[in-house]
């Protein structure tokens, strides 16, 4: 029997109500398709280092490097200051566990989550692939004059040739097994002239992939191209920053942040898995924020580590109660937190006879 050790961070807010049913979820995949899973939590977050002045201790993380997969609930309150425990733990993971992908799949289940007039399930399916490790999330920034009226503050975006090319050629891989096989760039090259290394590192890689069509679309069309014809995406590559705003845009395409997940990947490596949304602290312990997202994360963790089958089963699962109207949405309060855990966990089996 296939074993796997899972790192497990709750972290903050809503994080550890959307983990408890995500866990859930997975040990009943284990059961039903007959794997196992070890998990090993960590108690990192706002109020664990409040409590202890830690944030992600290098033993712990030294750990945490030798597992299968890590699993995220959601981190940020504002107790802490602005970014100190985002960069301490969610940063930390991407970068120093070199997590070069942060891959974000946005497709609509049912119609009636789509706010969006006339949209179908066909006119929304798309992957969009944040380069996960440069741009202006490198952390090459600085201030001089702190303080006083003429104070500067930089921010460098980096981009290397290496990071950009291995975020492409992922992205031209995904495509070629995706029956559209279309990739499109998503830059701002015509004012950030930087971006001209992603314009002509796009244009070589595809010239070895010559059964992949290719689109470009700067960002600031590509948010109005989503809105009006999000079919046109099938595999979108883009910068780290424009990812991060970008599905948070397309998120809403799908029915919203609560069914949104990511996966921070390093083919081949430890990788982390969690929902796109933060830790909506007003709605923390109150059991009304929305596992969909934590659980589609399951589902993405699920395919990477091998277990296809179980993976899809935890997506179609989900599929089929939103089609079926037993699942009436995944935003906030439609359902206690722990009734769509329920949900899944009572259909799943039924899933699995068929997938
Ligand atoms: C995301 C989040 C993070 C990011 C924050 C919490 C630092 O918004 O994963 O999209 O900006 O990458
Ligand atoms: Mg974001």
């Amino acid at each position: 029997m296939n074993e796997y050790n899972i790192a497990v961070v709750a972290g903050d807010g809503i994080g550890p109500e959307v983990t408890k049913e995500a866990m859930r979820v997975l040990d009943a995949a284990g059961e039903v398709f007959g794997f196992k899973v070890k998990r090993n939590e960590y108690p990192f977050g706002t109020d664990h280092y409040l409590k202890t002045d830690e944030i992600f201790p290098d033993a712990a993380f030294e750990e945490v490097k030798g597992m299968d997969a890590i699993f995220l609930g959601a981190i940020g309150d504002p107790r802490a200051p602005v970014g100190l425990i985002e960069y301490g733990i969610i940063a930390k993971m991407r970068f120093e566990l070199d997590l070069y992908i942060n891959l974000r799949p946005i497709k609509l289940f049912d119609e009636r989550l789509c706010p969006l007039k006339g949209k179908t399930v066909d006119d929304i399916n798309m992957l969009i692939v944040r380069e996960n490790t440069e741009g202006a999330y490198a952390g090459m920034h600085g201030f001089c004059h702190k303080g006083q009226a003429s104070e500067i503050a930089t921010q460098t975006m980096v981009y290397s040739r290496f990071g950009v090319e291995r975020a492409i050629r992922f992205s031209f891989e995904l495509a070629m097994n995706r029956p559209r096989k279309q990739v499109t760039l998503i830059d701002k090259a015509n004012a950030v002239r930087a971006h001209d290394i992603w314009t002509r590192t796009f244009a070589e890689v595809a010239r070895e992939y010559p059964d992949v069509k290719t689109d470009h679309a700067y960002v600031d069309a590509a948010c109005m191209w989503m809105i009006k014809n999000p079919e046109w995406f099938d595999v979108a590559v883009t910068t780290n920053l424009f990812g991060d705003i970008v599905t948070d845009l397309a998120a809403m395409l799908q029915g919203g942040m609560g069914i949104a997940a990511s996966g921070n990947l390093h083919p081949g490596r430890v990788s982390l898995f969690e929902p796109i949304h933060g830790s909506a602290p007003k709605y923390a312990n109150k059991g009304v924020a929305s596992p969909a997202a934590s659980i589609m994360a399951i589902s993405m963790m699920l395919d990477y580590v091998g277990e296809k089958q179980a993976s899809k089963a935890v997506e179609t699962t989900i599929a089929e109660l939103l089609r079926s109207g037993r699942l009436k949405g995944v935003g906030t309060g439609q359902h206690a937190t722990s009734e769509v855990g329920d949900m899944v966990l009572g259909e799943l089996k039924n899933v699995a006879a068929k997938v």
